[in-house]
């Protein structure tokens, strides 16, 4: 991949593939496609098939994917699994028939099963069960890394599939219904901090462990993947440390700025106890996060708060 290559981010407008867009450009990269999901719809095989045919791009991000929680999973679970089977199929063949020399699909760690042992390996795929509540969009993930080695098998095509932790950053969704638990703290925090509440009551013990990746990083550990690795076995990306839900919640209060107390709910659901990859694999390549939890969590306030004010009032 050089300067002048063409390079396509599927759902470039999203948290991951606006952040690799993002370091696309910051490295220089003058040939970037583009479509927001009203432009192309990913779901319609003939419009990919135009599009490829069009724009002809030789190295492509797959960051296009319907993306939610566990209640929109439960909710809709046969869109959940159709449209990311549909999504990732189109682009993943479609790349194929145009002869794109590279791809990288983005998958999660919930396609490992609910019961791996930690810190997730990946040889831990397909090794029990997966957790129920997000089975659906688990089970279009691995389909999706199959793809991408069934094609390199058959066809000689060099697609690689990374699987990143659970993410934060600029552009991230503060909707407390439907968004992680990261942004969700900081939404809770500074509303609490607004109208001068004395407490914020958070879910469970806060006992979990949970590893978290700056947007910026994952996106960077991408274009490296993209350029450094061409294996048929997917890879995991984390920061390869992991934090509790207290000592989080506590680094979101104090970068808020929120005096008040924080209360915990046992009576709501804790999740899994722990959830750290092993991200071993792609630090034995060189690669390394650069940025840290604090400073990520300080940047990520920094956006919030630059989105509030341009909320229409
Ligand atoms: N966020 C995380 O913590 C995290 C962690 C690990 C892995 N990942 C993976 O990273 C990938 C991207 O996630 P994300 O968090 O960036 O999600 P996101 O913010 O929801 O972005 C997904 C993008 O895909 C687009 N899209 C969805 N359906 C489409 C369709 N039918 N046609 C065209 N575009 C479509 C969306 O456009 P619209 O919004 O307009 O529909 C959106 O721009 C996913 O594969 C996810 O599993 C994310």
């Amino acid at each position: 991949m050089n300067q002048d290559s063409r390079v396509y981010v599927a759902g470039h407008r999203g948290l991951v593939g606006s952040a690799i867009w993002r370091e696309l450009q910051r490295q220089g990269f003058r040939n970037l496609i583009g479509r927001t999901h009203q432009e192309l719809d990913l779901t319609d095989t003939p419009a990919v098939a135009r599009f490829y045919e069009k724009e002809k791009p030789e190295y492509v991000f797959v960051a296009a994917a319907k993306v939610g929680g566990i209640l929109a999973n439960q909710q809709q679970p046969a869109e959940f699994l159709f449209e990311n089977l549909a999504i990732q199929n189109n682009i993943i063949h479609g790349a194929w028939l145009a002869g794109v020399k590279k791809l990288l699909f983005l998958g999660s760690s919930c396609i490992y099963p609910k019961l791996a042992p930690q810190p997730l390996k990946e040889e831990y795929l397909l090794t029990g069960p997966l957790e129920p509540t997000n089975e659906w969009y688990a089970v279009a993930k691995i389909a999706g890394i199959k793809m991408c080695q069934a094609f390199r098998r058959q066809y000689g095509c060099d697609f690689i599939s990374a699987m990143p932790t659970n993410m934060y950053g600029p552009g991230d969704n503060y909707d407390l219904q439907t968004s992680h638990v990261l942004p969700a703290l900081i939404r809770k925090f500074h509303e609490a901090k607004t109208s001068g509440a004395p407490k914020v009551t958070c879910w469970g013990t806060g006992l979990p462990l949970r590893e978290f990746l700056y947007s910026d990083d994952l996106a960077a550990a991408c274009v490296f993947l993209m350029q450094n690795y061409s294996e048929e076995q997917f890879i995991n990306v984390g920061s390869g440390a992991d934090v509790s839900i207290r000592e989080l919640a506590g680094q979101v209060r104090r970068i808020v700025g929120f005096s008040g107390e924080i209360v915990w709910d046992p009576s709501k659901p804790d999740g899994t106890p722990r959830k750290l990859m092993d991200s071993s694999r792609l630090f034995a390549l060189g690669w390394k996060p650069r940025v840290d939890l604090e400073t990520g969590m300080r940047l990520a306030y920094t956006d919030f708060l630059g989105r509030l004010s341009q909320a229409p009032k």
